[in-house]
């Protein structure tokens, strides 16, 4: 069976420097796929590459057994690929709720757009702010109303690039247990994010760039006592 998404032999050069080298990975729907790696290691670039925003040198990315290589991010979008960014990229002047609702008029479910909303903030625990203006929201109720919305335009996959940064234990918690919920509906996640005991806690499968190439692929607990990922991380895992 293929994976849901392919990602093979990803290459990306800035100006002499190899950001990715014949980089790849695997997402599987109904799993968590955990993406870790040093500052700079390539993860965000990589999202870039999955969901069309940046080429690659070479190298192919399938999305449900489509080849989705040449398609641009809104083609990939409708294929149901969601991504959301390590800088916030909310509508700052729309209210929570319109920031859901942009995306979810963007979805397979438009006709209940409304309801799809409701749902979300209800599950997100964000109705308490739904009518608040997006930029007045604190960095971790941003991020959640951030996941909210890619969620809100029922992906297939999602792509998170570090979701949990400025969340506190007990949010992050709950936040795991939300991306498990996804997951348990048959969402494929892909999580880059530095929070380790997230990521250890709940990924099905870890993969780990370093430099740019992928270092190692397991279960978290494989990953945790791999030598070379210790030592890209100077034991710091
Ligand atoms: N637009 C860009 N132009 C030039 N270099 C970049 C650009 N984006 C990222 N890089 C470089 O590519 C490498 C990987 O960056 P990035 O994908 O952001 O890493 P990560 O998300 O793992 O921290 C870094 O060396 C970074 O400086
Ligand atoms: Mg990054």
């Amino acid at each position: 069976m293929p994976s849901l998404l392919e990602v093979d032999d990803v290459t990306v050069v800035f100006g002499g420097h190899r950001a990715l080298d014949a980089a790849g990975l695997r997402a599987e729907a109904g799993s968590i796929t955990g993406l870790i790696g040093p500052n700079g290691a390539g993860k965000s670039t990589l999202f870039d590459v999955i969901c069309g925003l940046r080429t690659s040198v070479h190298g192919r990315v399938t999305l449900g057994g489509r080849d989705v290589t040449r398609a641009g991010p809104a083609r990939r979008a409708r294929h149901g690929m969601a991504r959301t960014f390590q800088r916030l990229e909310l509508f700052g002047r729309l209210s929570v709720r319109d920031n859901l609702l942009v995306a979810a008029e963007l979805g397979p479910d438009r006709r209940r757009a409304a309801q799809v909303v409701d749902d979300i903030l209800d599950r997100f625990g964000l109705t308490a702010v739904a009518d608040a203006c997006a930029d007045e929201l604190p960095t971790g109720t941003g991020r959640l109303v951030e996941v909210g919305r890619a969620v809100a335009a029922r992906p297939s996959v999602i792509l998170l690039d570090e979701p949990a940064a400025g969340q506190d234990h007990t949010e992050t918690e709950r936040f795991g247990e939300l991306l498990r919920a996804l997951a348990d509906e048959g969402t494929a996640v892909l999580l880059v994010e530095h929070d380790m005991g997230l990521v250890m806690n709940i990924c099905d499968e870890v993969y780990v760039l370093d430099l740019g190439r992928m270092i190692a692929t397991g279960p978290p607990a494989t990953i945790r006592s791999d030598e070379a990922v210790l030592a890209a991380y100077l034991g710091d895992l």
